[in-house]
């Protein structure tokens, strides 16, 4: 074979290759086949050594048409398969910009933190403070300083929850807090104390073991039971309405005398009686009366000087009525549906 041959059959099988290859890699590897140093081309120019001057530049010269031949189909292909490569890349990892995207949607107070602001948003108006006392109490702050006795019923087992082992307990109602702001300033003093308080009590429809009050207490000079009347009618009438009335009925705590549960007009009835208020046409809130002297002694209030009142309400029923939910258990469920309607 001679040599213009030898060379035109390199340029053929390398054009072949070059068609063939289907990525540039393989295209890659064919030009390291046609063009590297064992390429058939690089053998021929070895050769040049044993020529004379006019063959040798004819052979040198077929060489070199020869390889641009060859780069020149290498660049074609690789400029093809490039933009294909290029294309399927970008058909892998592309994003479609067009596509709508995901809703995030925002979060939003719970239920009963609503409910819980607008209480203390009332009595702030009023002129009142917010205070928070700790939800793992001592037996004295619990019981003792609010004058209930050591064999009250109100602390048995079957009632308290005791932390094992300790002499500490998880509060029963946010009244402890009464003590607490009482020995940390003087009198006249104006609280409101939210917080989460704990009884052995079944988790149902109207129970739950751990629920949340709102303490009130107001001590000054000749604070009356008509002071505790008004305020508690004002409260009634901005979170339940502005037809809202409240009524007094005797009733019992130590640490209060006397004492009174604290009715609103039922929200569905509006007082005429139905089955929400067992005809009756009120609704029982929370309870009240007047610091007994012996919780104002006992931080060191002069009974003498000093008079005030105290109420303490549960957010959840408050809540329930407020917002007409008839299961306690829902405000604590999570429940996505049921909370969506109070966003
Ligand atoms: N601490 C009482 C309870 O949890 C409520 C209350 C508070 C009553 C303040 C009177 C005065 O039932």
């Amino acid at each position: 074979m001679s040599e213009r041959e030898a060379i035109d059959q390199a340029v053929a099988d390398a054009v072949g290759g070059i068609d063939a290859a289907g990525s540039t890699r393989e295209l890659n590897d064919v030009r390291v086949r046609a063009l590297g140093r064992k390429a058939p081309m690089s053998q021929l120019k070895s050769r040049m050594g044993g020529l004379d001057e006019t063959e040798r530049r004819e052979l040198g010269r077929m060489l070199n048409e020869a390889r641009e031949r060859i780069e020149a189909a290498i660049a074609e292909r690789e400029a093809v398969l490039a933009a294909t490569e290029e294309a399927e890349a970008l058909a892998r990892d592309g994003v479609d910009v067009t596509l709508p995207g995901r809703r995030v949607s925002s979060g939003h107070p719970h239920p009963l933190a609503l409910i819980e602001q607008r209480i203390i948003d009332v009595f702030v108006g009023m002129g009142y403070r917010v205070a928070e006392g700790p939800e793992v109490e001592t037996d004295w702050y619990n019981f003792q300083a609010l004058n209930i006795p050591p064999d009250h019923p109100a602390r048995s087992m079957q009632d308290t929850m005791y932390v094992a082992g300790t002499d500490l307990l998880l509060r029963t109602h946010t009244s402890p807090v009464q003590v607490h702001s009482m020995q940390a300033q003087d009198p006249p003093i104006y609280v409101v104390v939210p917080g989460r308080v704990y009884r052995r009590d079944p988790f149902d429809a109207s129970h739950s073991p751990c629920f949340q009050q709102i303490e009130g207490l107001a001590v000054d000079r000749g604070i009356t039971l008509a002071d505790l009347k008004g305020t508690l009618a004002a409260f009634a009438r901005e979170v339940f309405g502005p037809k809202q009335q409240v009524r007094l009925r005797p009733s019992y705590f130590q640490f209060t005398e006397p004492s009174a549960e604290v009715d609103v007009l039922c929200i569905t009835c509006e007082g005429a009686g139905c089955s929400a208020c067992g005809r009756s046409g009120w609704i029982e809130i929370m309870g009240a009366g007047m610091v007994h002297p012996n919780v104002l002694r006992t931080v060191g209030y002069d009974p003498e000087q000093w008079t005030g009142f105290a109420f303490g309400m549960g957010i959840e029923r408050v809540a329930m009525r407020a917002l007409g939910v008839p299961d306690i258990r829902w405000f604590y469920e999570n429940d996505q549906r049921f909370l969506a309607a109070f966003a």
